[in-house]
């Protein structure tokens, strides 16, 4: 299983001396945009993601947009380096055009679904799509325990791929960690993975990577 690594929970002062012994063990760095009224947090935005490029130039971004209006931003989260960008099917835009705003600046097109909502209610929108992110906790803060309930929607959005010869990736975020990893490894291309890799009591950073990496 793919690693993306959320830097949610780091100290953005020393996030480079932070993620430094570690970074180029993960797959993809998973960036966390939240705006204050699509979620109860506020995170960063574009300036913060520029600057994050200088760090790696190989670096694959996976944006993760918790905002309530995404076309508006869609433009200066590409000219900041993101190679994906997903946004949320409950916040309020033309999904379609959102998915074609941001395949116009040559970035992949990602649409990612809350605890309560349905894999049939993107269903339409499966063909068009280069990564589906399901969320195993409320999106809004780091730290959070996974919730059983995404299982099945991996499991579904797997099948529907198979069937249909899609190509989106299957990606599943909040409370991933080496046990929760197990329930949800065979059906997804990759996990996001925050405080389990970050603030891990028991391994290193590199080690719980390792650990995701591994699972059987
Ligand atoms: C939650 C974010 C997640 C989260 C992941 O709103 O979208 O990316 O920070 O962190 P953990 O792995 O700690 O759940
Ligand atoms: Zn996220």
């Amino acid at each position: 299983m793919k690693v993306s690594l959320s830097i949610l929970t780091v100290d953005y002062l020393k996030v480079y001396e932070s993620l430094k012994d570690y970074i180029d063990d993960v797959d993809y760095l998973h960036l966390d945009v939240m705006d204050g009224v699509f979620v109860p947090n506020i995170s960063f935005g574009p300036g913060f993601i520029k600057s994050l490029r200088k760090i790696n130039d190989d670096l694959i971004f996976d944006t993760h947009l918790m905002i309530e209006y995404p076309d508006r931003y869609i433009k200066e989260f590409s000219e900041a380096g993101s190679q994906y960008i997903t946004f949320h099917v409950e916040a309020s835009c033309d999904v379609m055009k959102t998915i074609e705003l941001i395949k116009s600046y040559n970035v992949k097109a990602g649409l990612s679904i809350k605890p309560n909502t349905k894999v049939s209610e993107i269903e339409k929108y499966l063909p068009y799509l280069d990564m589906v992110l399901v969320m195993s906790v409320e999106p809004g803060f780091g730290g959070q325990k996974f919730m059983d309930s995404a299982i099945d929607k991996v499991k579904e959005l797997k099948e529907l791929r198979e069937k249909n010869g899609y190509s989106y990736l299957i990606n599943i975020d909040g409370g991933i960690n080496d046990e929760t990893g197990k329930k949800i490894k065979d059906y997804v291309d990759m996990a996001v993975s925050g405080s389990y890799v970050v603030n891990n009591k028991n391994y290193s950073s590199k080690e719980a990577i390792k650990r995701l990496h591994d699972l059987k």
